[in-house]
Parts: C-alpha cells; sequence; structure tokens
C-alpha cells in the first residue's frame, strides 16, 4: 500500500487520532525539515504526520524549509500528501470554519527557496503545473467528506502570498478580480515541490476567517482561533475518513 503523510498547519499540529509508532528526524541536502516526522497508524493504515510550522508552531510561512520538507518525505517513502492549510475566504461560498478542496493555484510569493530544479547539474526542467493538485486526492477526500456528512466547497482556487502579514482590503479585492477563492500563505512553493519530485498532493483548507475588507473593521486572532477550532474538527472528521478508505 502507498504511505500517506499529513502535513498539519496552524491549528494542526498534531494528529489526535493518530496511535504513534516512532519518529524519524531526517537530514537532507536542503537542510532541516520543520520537525521530527511522526509515524503510525490511523485504521490500520500507515500515516505520517509532519507540523509545517514545527513543533512549538514557531516558523513563519515564509521561513518554511519547504525543499527539505518535500524531500524528506520523498525519502520516507511516501506518494500522496495531504496538506491542511488554514485560510482566509474570499468568495461568498468560504465562510469561516468551512472546508475547501482546492483545484488552482495562484502564487503570490516572492524570495521563496522554491524548486528542486536549479539548474545546477546542467539540465533545464520545467514541470508541467496544469493541474496543481492529485485529481485522484481531491476525488477521495470529496468523497471523504460526503462520508462523513459534511459540506464543502469542492474547487476553488488558492491564491498564496507571501505573509507573514495578512493582506491589505485592496490585495484582497485584486486576489479576487484574478479568480482567487481562498488566500493563504503556504500552498507554495510546497505544491510545486511535491509535483517536481512525484509526489500526489491535495490540500484541505479550512477557513479561518474572511479576507481583509470582506467584513467591517479588521482580522482578529481572536476569530481566527475560533474558527480553526471548528473548522479543523470538521477536517478532523474528514480526513478519518479519507483515512478509513485509503
Ligand atoms: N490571509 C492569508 N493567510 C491566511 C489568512 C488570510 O486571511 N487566514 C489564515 N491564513
Amino acid at each position: 500500500m502507498t504511505i500517506l503523510a499529513i502535513i498539519g498547519g496552524t491549528g494542526l499540529s498534531q494528529l489526535a487520532a493518530l496511535n504513534t509508532t516512532r519518529t524519524e528526524s531526517i537530514e537532507t541536502p536542503y537542510g532541516k525539515p520543520s520537525a521530527d516526522f511522526v509515524i503510525g497508524e490511523i485504521a490500520n493504515k500507515e500515516v505520517i504526520f509532519l507540523a509545517r510550522h514545527g513543533n512549538l508552531h514557531a516558523i513563519l510561512p515564509h521561513k518554511i524549509n519547504y525543499r527539505a520538507n518535500i524531500w524528506a518525505l520523498k525519502k520516507l517513502g511516501v506518494e500522496n500528501i495531504i496538506a491542511v492549510a488554514a485560510v482566509g475566504g474570499i468568495t461568498a461560498q468560504m465562510t469561516p470554519a468551512s472546508l475547501a478542496i482546492p483545484d488552482q493555484i495562484i502564487d503570490y510569493t516572492y524570495s521563496r527557496e522554491h524548486t528542486f530544479f536549479d539548474g545546477e547539474d546542467g539540465n533545464v526542467t520545467h514541470i508541467d503545473f496544469t493541474y496543481p493538485y492529485s485529481q485522484k486526492l481531491r476525488a477521495a477526500l470529496i468523497t471523504a467528506a460526503t462520508t462523513a456528512n459534511l459540506q464543502i466547497s469542492p474547487i476553488g482556487t488558492y491564491g498564496c502570498t507571501q505573509g507573514p502579514r495578512l493582506e491589505s482590503a485592496a490585495e484582497i479585492t485584486r486576489m479576487e478580480r484574478d479568480g482567487c477563492d481562498l488566500v493563504g500563505m503556504t500552498g507554495m512553493p510546497e505544491a510545486s515541490l511535491a509535483k517536481e519530485i512525484g509526489l500526489n498532493y491535495a490540500a484541505l483548507a479550512v477557513m479561518a476567517n474572511w479576507g481583509a475588507g470582506k467584513t467591517a473593521g479588521e482580522i482578529t486572532m481572536a476569530e481566527i482561533e475560533e474558527n480553526l477550532h471548528h473548522g479543523m474538527a470538521n477536517a478532523g472528521k474528514l480526513l478519518q475518513a479519507f483515512i478509513a478508505a485509503y
């Protein structure tokens, strides 16, 4: 059976359902991953968990060593990655605490180490990125949502911003014009690195807040925490159904 990895983001720094059997610390040519890999089983399926922001949630989105994280997962024999991510909602259906399985990406990040193909080996490699996410994994996540009786958004364009600040209202307006449905800070280059190295990758996005300017006033940490609390509980149920059927 193919090995599954779950990368947890803000609001999901450990997997409660995981019966841990061991942890692995991996060195990579790109340096250290965000944390040790926690390996165990859920519903008799082997699952590897990585806390994207580190165990103490101290690594900022632009400082995450995405290359080390993805390279190490490949080394561990992983084939499929589900990336859980807290995001802001932009379009109407992306209500706080709801879940989405995005199908497209627009990348607004800069200055991140974003590729395994730096050309240092003399090769010029361009990967296809027409469909940034694995359609097979997305379909399985959507089915799991139905099994778990959860209403989710089955598509959406994820706009990835540099952070760590949230966006201005005008930036969110521009992103909406661009076609973004949700906004996060960690989806890239995670998705493209996975694709470069031949791993199947899909994202499960949890709405933490409305994007800037979508409501009156400013975005507060209190509302983010409250929405993530509810949203991550549902994300856990969806993952449970996904893994049971894996
Ligand atoms: N913008 C970017 N990233 C986020 C947001 C947001 O509004 N909420 C949670 N992650």
